[in-house]
């Protein structure tokens, strides 16, 4: 990699290149609803009635795309370790991660050449517009089902493996998904001396079916409701859940894939590990056809899932 936003963060202590600069219809400091903290729906997974359950978690899905879950399966020594070992990785120094781990070239599209993989260590994601850059390093690499998982590009520390197969059975245990796809992601948002003009990840809707999502302690989260940008305050020890553009095709519009960016902190780095449960690369999705009839037409086309991201990566319309 050409170099990491670590790298620049270590070299530009007060001034950031322009390149990481958003207009101003895109800078945090100025399209951000201060003073106020979105609260996102918070369901308790431990709550003795199910229905209630399922209900508040079809009614967040419908109205605000996603939710946080407390008092899940998934202990919490799991989760500190996923966090440990993925800390310990970006906190390696630059020709040490070289060694760990496959580096994404930052030249060649890998869109372009058809593999279709996001996977490896990187910074850049989505063809940008304008050509800006977000302010975050990432990490991506499939954790499920075995199949799926190619540890070229996981870093070879036996205690990262661990941690993340280990993270990866709990997540099957409680979510299930016969055919899913887990794809696992790190982002590691070093201080920003500008923290008001740049953003992390930039505005966007994930385009799987449904994202896990651990932070760290550090706020960060931003979600679009009402035509506006709020922040979500993530409570200690909650998972994140985003419902994704797959599960809004699939139930032809009801359920909605939220609008989402992050900004990032000055003095502090800010991490996060999502899960994201994708359909395999050449499943057909599109509307459930129990939902679709004369009344209610299909809302979206189906196609192939790796069609669909192919688009969604390049921003060519759906
Ligand atoms: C993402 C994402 C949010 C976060 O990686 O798709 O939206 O809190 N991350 O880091
Ligand atoms: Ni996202």
């Amino acid at each position: 990699m050409e170099i990491s936003v670590q790298g620049i963060a270590l070299k530009y202590k007060e001034k950031i290149p322009e390149e990481f600069i958003r207009s101003k219809d895109e800078q945090p400091g100025i399209t951000t609803v201060e003073g106020t903290a979105l609260e996102v729906p918070v369901i308790d997974l431990r709550n003795p009635d199910e229905e209630k359950i399922l209900e508040s978690i079809v009614d967040a899905s419908q109205k605000w795309g996603m939710f946080q879950v407390v008092n899940h399966e998934i202990p919490g020594e799991v989760i500190s370790k996923l966090q440990l070992v993925g800390r310990e990785f970006f906190e390696l120094p630059e020709e040490e991660k070289e060694k760990e781990v496959y580096v994404k070239p930052v030249e060649v599209d890998q869109y372009d050449a058809g593999t279709l993989s996001l996977e490896g260590y990187g910074t850049k994601l989505q063809r940008e517009v304008q050509g800006k850059k977000g302010w975050v390093d990432h990490l991506f690499h499939k954790i499920w089902p075995p199949s799926a998982v190619n540890y070229h590009f996981w870093p070879k520390n036996p205690s990262y493996r661990e941690a993340n197969e280990e993270y990866a059975k709990w997540v099957q245990g409680a979510v299930g998904g016969e055919n899913l796809v887990y794809l696992a992601k790190i982002n590691y948002y070093p201080p920003c001396p500008q923290p008001e003009v740049v953003l992390g990840v930039v505005a966007h809707t994930d385009m799987n079916n449904i994202t896990i999502l651990v932070p760290n302690d550090v706020q960060g989260l931003q979600a679009f409701r009402d035509g506006l940008w709020y922040d979500v305050k993530c409570i200690p020890n909650a998972l994140v859940i985003h419902i994704g553009d797959q599960m809004e095709i699939l139930s032809n519009g009801r359920y909605k894939s939220v609008l989402h960016r992050t900004r990032v902190n000055k003095e502090k780095t800010r991490m996060s590990w999502p899960v994201f449960l994708e359909p395999p690369a050449d499943f057909q999705v599109g509307p459930h056809p129990k939902l679709v009839n004369e009344n209610n037409p299909a809302k979206y086309k189906t196609k192939k899932y790796s069609d669909y991201v192919y688009c969604k990566l390049n921003k060519i319309p759906q």
